[in-house]
């Protein structure tokens, strides 16, 4: 009852409009509730959605300007809200145990931080605004539940959308725009019998029973692509040249993308990466994106004939997860839009200005008395920090791992200096703010956090081992002098 692949239409979530404006603001307001979606043909299902809808609408902001998302929570469950890659102070970071609880709160049945109290949380009831400084460069970040111990099944339930940052600089580069600048967003996703995502935890509602076991200690995967939230989609488009932002939403999947085209592949241009442009266009054959990451690509259709297709593949994949999307050039057109040799221009972080170098470990562990994830043999614990980098300094930190973990820092994005003893992969470029590793890999990443002291998380964006506890609590502090 699965649908053909390539015969729905991609969907193009809503753009939000905002409630009000004035000078240095905008104001959005965004519902969180239980609803139904249309992702079968012929079944309904049952989501947790931003306004209801999955993905959730995207919120556009401009650098310039202050963005303030005020968040109600109508669903059965706490939420948090994180911006990720979004450069903002603590309390509007969704730190893991600063929950929003429901209208009407039924906080005796939430209990108060899963039996792991957290004196520092700051929680609310009914309603939060979060507030977004701006500033940040042109890039494309996304929104999503982060509460402590159950951000997997929050996600599966729908709990994600995009917030795309725009800037001047930006915009005059002549980049693809309007229609022909997609967000793409990957998540797999299993379905039971009546349409509805299955997913394979106890009690989706429970307060008490975080993570999944068994043979789920990988992650949970799905066998039906969604993109967009549609099925193996098909999108009609121009013979021109098109921006595709790439995000993994998946709770666990990793996918690498390869555009093919009859007699070969369709060669794709990389102008982003998580934290905004890339100095310089780079053409790639294939793109490895894992959960967390963004990538912004160019795909140009315009050798393309009238009839053609270009089909996405997931060398990753097996089986029904081998496909993702089909392009199907409909229309002859004359395109304007460029990809300039030059995009932005940013510092590189030197590895001689460090003032410190770390090393964090992500292994399998005890996370209180489970199997679980674990940082430096630490379990998650939202009270005491792992490090405390000063403000404005570089630090090298030296991540490995035991199996595939893409590591995912909040608060500013990174940049890649090695891997495995040897040079980064041409598509680690630019601002990172998470880093796929393999197996038993290890990667060297500059840091530098700026303006905001406070408490932030690093962790494991394979969903389900960040809720089993591969997360760490780092807390920057002001800088001497
Ligand atoms: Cu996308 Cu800490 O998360
Ligand atoms: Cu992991």
């Amino acid at each position: 009852r699965l649908p053909e692949p390539f015969t729905l239409p991609l969907a193009v979530p809503p753009v939000l409009a905002p409630e009000r404006r004035d000078d240095a603001t905008d104001y959005y307001r965004i519902v969180q509730r239980v609803a139904n979606a249309s992702v079968l043909p012929g079944y309904s299902t049952p989501i947790w959605g931003y306004n209801g809808i999955f993905p959730g609408p995207t919120v556009v902001s401009n650098r310039a300007r202050r963005t303030v998302v005020t968040h109600r929570n109508e669903l059965p469950v706490p939420a948090v809200v994180h911006l990720h890659g979004g450069h903002v102070p603590e309390e509007s970071d969704g730190y893991p145990t600063d929950l929003l609880y429901p209208v009407g709160g039924g906080m005796d049945a939430m209990g108060d931080t899963m039996g792991r109290p957290d004196p520092s949380a700051h929680t609310t009831i009914g309603e939060r605004d979060y507030t977004y400084p701006g500033g940040q460069p042109a890039a494309t970040l996304w929104y999503h539940d982060h509460r402590m111990d159950f951000t997997g099944p929050s996600v599966w339930r729908g709990l994600a959308g995009f917030h795309l940052v725009t800037d001047d600089a930006e915009q005059r580069l002549g980049l693809p725009s309007g229609v022909r600048d997609i967000p793409i967003m990957l998540a797999d996703r299993a379905f039971d019998a009546r349409g509805g995502f299955v997913y394979p935890a106890l009690d989706p509602t429970s307060t008490h029973t975080p993570g999944v076991s068994g043979k789920f200690g990988r992650g949970v995967l799905g066998d039906v692509v969604l993109v967009n939230g549609v099925p193996w989609p098909a999108h009609r488009v121009d013979t021109a040249r098109y921006r595709l932002r790439l995000l993994n939403a998946s709770n666990a999947r990793v996918y690498r993308l390869r555009f093919d085209r009859r007699g070969g592949s369709l060669p794709i241009v990389q102008i982003g990466s998580d934290g905004g442009l890339l100095a310089r266009p780079q053409e790639l054959t294939e793109l490895t994106i894992a959960p967390g990451e963004r990538y912004d690509v160019v795909a140009d259709f315009s050798g393309c004939a009238v009839g053609e297709q270009v089909t996405v593949y997931n060398d990753l994949g097996a089986g029904t997860t081998t496909r993702v999307m089909r392009f199907e050039v409909a229309q002859q057109v004359t395109d304007t839009a460029v990809v300039p040799d030059r995009l932005t221009e940013f510092e590189t972080l030197e590895r001689r200005t460090a003032v410190a170098t770390r090393r964090f470990a992500f292994r399998q562990g005890d996370a209180g008395g489970m199997r679980g994830w674990v940082i430096n043999g630490h379990a998650y614990d939202p009270v005491t920090p792992i490090a405390r980098p000063r403000l404005g300094e570089v630090e090298i930190w030296q991540v490995s791992t035991d199996l595939d973990h893409p590591i995912h820092l909040h608060l500013n994005q990174f940049q890649v200096l090695s891997r495995n003893g040897r040079a980064p992969l041409a598509a680690d470029g630019g601002w990172k703010d998470t880093l796929y590793l393999t197996a038993t890999g290890m990667a060297e990443i500059a840091v530098r956090f700026t303006d905001h002291a406070g408490r932030f998380v690093m962790h494991c964006h394979n969903l389900e081992h960040e809720d089993m506890a591969m997360m760490a609590t780092f807390t920057t502090t002001a800088g001497i002098g």
